[in-house]
């Protein structure tokens, strides 16, 4: 896969939430290229402060060459990251990792927690895009509360796709978490499960997906240096031993490949 280093104008500043931004960024080759689960690595600042690019999940690519990413403000680069403004522009790297491998003939089970329900609309995008019958499809989405899920869920529902929305507190949806969605429903066991959010979540979705064994996909976060496989800094243990890098053998890992440790 080509990646493209751009100098990415900003052409729409969305605060989502007192804390989540949604960027709208001209990167026209990036775009291009970008598949679900895909993610670029962004220069927050323009000086050394953060030295290293920050990696952000791919929330859509749009065919007019723009990218968005969807992000909450969590430490310096994101907070820096909070304050552009529409026409500055960012250096951006990308895309990078392997994505969700899309399994057109199979029923789609979405499953996203917290900010892990970023790439998971590109996602829906493409799965659309198949063009097969999308009746027993589902997107699962939850949250900690409303502002977690609520400023996405109208770009979801365009897709026309069966929907839940679950939060932590009940303040959007129904209370509960979003695994215990998953759990009510009635999953063909030859769907395919396409996960992203924390990681105690992922592993209880990879449990119920290998007791019922329904393919799944998941999504994962590490601290990143290089985005490219050259610091070895984003290791995690994979299931038949050794080591995977979330970069290059990632983000998106078939969840049966990865040891959870929980
Ligand atoms: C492949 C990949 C895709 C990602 N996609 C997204 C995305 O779409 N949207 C998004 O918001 N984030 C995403 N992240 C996480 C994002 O990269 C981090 O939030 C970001 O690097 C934090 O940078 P910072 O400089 O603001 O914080 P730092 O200064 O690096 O960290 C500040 C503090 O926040 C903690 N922290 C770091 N990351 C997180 C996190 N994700 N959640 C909570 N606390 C954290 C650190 O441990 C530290 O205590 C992704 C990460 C990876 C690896
Ligand atoms: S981030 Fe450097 S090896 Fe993965």
């Amino acid at each position: 896969m080509a990646q493209h280093q751009e100098k990415a104008r900003i052409i729409r500043f969305e605060q989502l939430s007192p804390e989540t931004v949604r960027l709208t960024l001209a990167a026209p080759q990036i775009a291009a290229d970008a598949r679900p689960g895909h993610f670029v690595m962004i220069r927050a600042g323009l000086g050394k402060d953060p030295l290293l690019r920050r990696p952000f999940s791919i929330h859509q690519a749009i065919s007019n060459g723009q990218i968005q990413i969807y992000f909450r403000v969590v430490g310096r680069g994101t907070e820096l990251l909070a304050k552009t403004k529409v026409g500055e522009t960012l250096d951006v790297f990308g895309p990078l990792g392997r994505g969700y491998r899309i399994e057109a003939e199979r029923p789609a089970y979405l499953v996203g927690g917290g900010l892990g329900i970023a790439p998971l609309l590109f996602l829906a995008q493409r799965i659309c895009q198949t063009g097969r019958d999308l009746s027993r499809d589902q997107i699962l989405l939850g949250g900690r509360s409303r502002d977690d899920v609520a400023p996405l869920v109208p770009d979801f529902q365009q897709f026309g796709l069966p929907l839940q929305v679950v939060t932590d507190d009940g303040s959007y949806g129904r209370p509960g978490l979003v695994t215990d969605l998953l759990d009510g429903e009635r999953i063909d066991p030859s769907g395919v499960v396409y996960a992203c959010g924390p990681e105690p979540m992922l592993a209880q979705v990879a449990r119920f997906c290998a007791d019922r064994g329904v393919a799944c996909q998941v999504s994962i976060e590490s601290v990143m240096a290089c985005g490219m496989g050259a610091c070895l800094g984003c290791n995690v243990d994979a299931s038949g031993g050794g080591y995977l890098h979330v970069c290059i053998d990632g983000p998106v890992f078939n969840a049966e490949d990865l040891a959870w440790n929980m």
